[in-house]
C-alpha cells in the first residue's frame, strides 16, 4: 500500500514537473510582437483576415517578414528566396511548371500563389501544413528548394547585425528563433491580398458597368450548376468570394492512360484511397497572371484550362462527381468563361515588393531566374 502511494505521488510530481517545464519552455519559445499593432484591411470581396492569437501583425513584424521573404540568405548557398518561386510579377506564383531551387534542382509540383493564402485553413496542394507559420519551415529545409536547415538559417541571421536589430525592434529579443522567423514571414504573407477586381466591384460593389458584358455572361455560366458548375468548388459567397471550398478534388489532371497518378496528392497525406489524385481547390483570384496552371503546371493558358473542363478531365476511377464533359457549351460561352476568369485580377496593396535596402545582387536573384 505504502509503495503504491509513493509510486503514485512520484508520478504526480514528475507529471507536474513536466507540465511546468513545458509551460516555461513555451514562454521562452513564444515572445509576442512588441511593435505597433496593424489592422490588416481586407479589400472589397474578401472576408476579414484570420489572425492567430499568438501572432498579431505589427508594422515591424510585417516589414521584417517582407525582408526575409525576398532575402536569398535563407537558402543554403544564398541564391534562392521565397520570391524566386513566388514572384510578384507572376502573381506571387511561378511562371515555370516546376520551380528551380538551390543548384537548379526541380521540385515535383507547381508553385501555387501566396496571394490570399492567409485564408487557407490548410497549406500546400495536399494540405499537409496547418498554417502559414508551419508552412514556411517547409521550403527552408526542403533539399530541392532552399536546401538549408532551420538551425542554419537562425545562425546565419543571428550573425547579421542588421537582422539582430530588426528582430529586436519587432520581437523585443536578441535571441532569433525559427519560430520568430516563420511568424514574421507569415505576417507579411497576410498582407498579400487581392480583391477589388472588376468582378468584386460588379458583384459586391453593385457597379453595373464594372464587368464587361462577356464577363457577365461568363459569371452566369461559372455559377450555373447546369452549365459550368465551377462555383461548386471555386466558391462565391454572399458577402465575399475566396473561389475555393478549401477541399480536395480529383479533376482528372495528371492521370495516365491506365488511370494511374504520377502524384497521388491528398492521398499521400490521408492514406485514404478516395483522395487519390485529389488536390486542394486553388483560388482563382489574379489567375490571368499565374500561368501555367494546375498542381503539375501542365496547362499553359486559361484557354487550355477551359478546354480541360470542356473535355471533362482525364477519366479515372477517382474523378470527382462534379466533373463531367461540358461539350454542350457553345464557343461563345467558352470565351465568356475565359473573360470572366480574366476579370478576377484585383488590386494588390502597395509595399509588397522587395524592400529598398536589400542589395542589388539580392534583388536580382529575388526576381527569379
Ligand atoms: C524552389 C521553389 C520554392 C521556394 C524557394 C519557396 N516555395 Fe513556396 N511553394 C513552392 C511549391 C512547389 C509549393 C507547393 C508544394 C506542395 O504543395 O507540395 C509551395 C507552396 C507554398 C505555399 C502554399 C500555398 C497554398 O495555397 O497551399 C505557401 C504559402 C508558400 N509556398 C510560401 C513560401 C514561402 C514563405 C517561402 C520562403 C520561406 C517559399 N514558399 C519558398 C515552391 C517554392
Ligand atoms: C470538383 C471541384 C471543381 C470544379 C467543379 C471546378 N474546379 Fe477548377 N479546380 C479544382 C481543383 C481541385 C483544381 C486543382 C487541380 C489540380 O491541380 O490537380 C482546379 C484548378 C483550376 C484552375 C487552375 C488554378 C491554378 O492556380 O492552377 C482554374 C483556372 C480552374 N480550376 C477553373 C475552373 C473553371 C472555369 C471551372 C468550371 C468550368 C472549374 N474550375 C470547375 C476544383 C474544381
Amino acid at each position: 500500500m505504502k509503495v503504491s502511494i509513493s509510486v503514485f505521488s512520484f508520478t504526480a510530481l514528475l507529471l507536474a514537473g513536466i507540465v511546468i517545464a513545458a509551460a516555461a519552455q513555451e514562454q521562452v519559445r513564444a515572445p509576442m510582437p512588441i511593435g505597433r499593432r496593424v489592422e490588416i484591411k481586407a479589400p472589397l470581396g474578401l472576408p476579414p483576415v484570420p489572425i492567430p492569437p499568438d501572432n498579431p501583425p505589427t508594422a515591424e513584424t510585417i516589414a521584417l517578414g517582407r525582408h526575409l521573404y525576398y532575402d536569398p540568405a535563407l537558402s543554403s548557398d544564398g541564391t534562392v528566396s521565397c520570391a524566386s518561386c513566388h514572384a510578384p510579377q507572376f502573381g506571387f506564383a511561378d511562371n515555370r511548371p516546376f520551380s528551380a531551387g538551390v543548384g537548379g534542382k526541380l521540385g515535383g509540383r507547381h508553385a501555387p500563389t501566396v496571394i490570399n493564402s492567409a485564408y487557407n485553413p490548410l497549406q500546400f496542394w495536399d494540405g499537409r501544413a496547418p498554417s502559414l507559420e508551419k508552412q514556411a519551415e517547409g521550403p527552408i529545409a526542403n533539399p530541392v528548394e532552399m536546401a538549408h536547415s532551420l538551425d542554419g538559417v537562425v545562425n546565419r541571421l543571428q550573425r547579421d547585425p542588421k537582422y539582430v536589430a530588426l528582430f529586436r525592434e519587432a520581437w523585443g529579443t536578441d535571441q532569433i528563433t525559427i519560430d520568430l522567423v516563420t511568424k514574421s514571414i507569415a505576417s507579411f504573407e497576410r498582407t498579400v491580398l487581392s480583391g477589388d477586381s472588376p468582378f468584386d466591384r460588379y458583384y459586391y460593389g453593385h457597379e453595373k458597368k464594372a464587368l464587361s458584358p462577356t464577363a457577365q455572361r461568363g459569371l452566369k455560366i461559372f455559377m450555373d450548376t447546369k452549365k459550368g458548375n465551377c462555383a461548386t468548388c471555386h466558391t462565391i459567397g454572399k458577402d465575399y468570394a475566396l473561389f475555393t471550398d478549401n477541399k480536395f478534388h480529383n479533376i482528372g489532371i495528371g492521370a495516365d492512360m491506365t488511370g494511374k497518378f504520377a502524384d497521388i496528392g491528398r492521398c499521400g497525406e490521408t492514406k485514404n484511397e478516395d483522395d487519390m489524385g485529389a488536390f486542394k481547390t486553388p483560388t482563382l483570384r489574379d489567375i490571368a497572371q499565374m500561368a501555367p496552371y494546375m498542381h503539375d503546371g501542365s496547362l499553359s493558358t486559361l484557354k487550355d484550362v477551359v478546354d480541360h473542363y470542356i473535355g471533362g478531365g482525364n477519366s479515372n476511377p477517382h474523378l470527382d462527381k462534379q466533373i463531367h464533359s461540358l461539350d454542350f457549351l457553345t464557343f461563345d460561352e467558352r470565351d465568356d468563361l475565359k473573360a470572366f476568369l480574366e476579370s478576377l485580377t484585383g488590386r494588390l496593396p502597395r509595399d509588397l515588393g522587395p524592400p529598398a535596402d536589400l542589395t542589388q545582387k539580392d534583388k536580382e536573384s529575388a526576381k527569379g531566374k
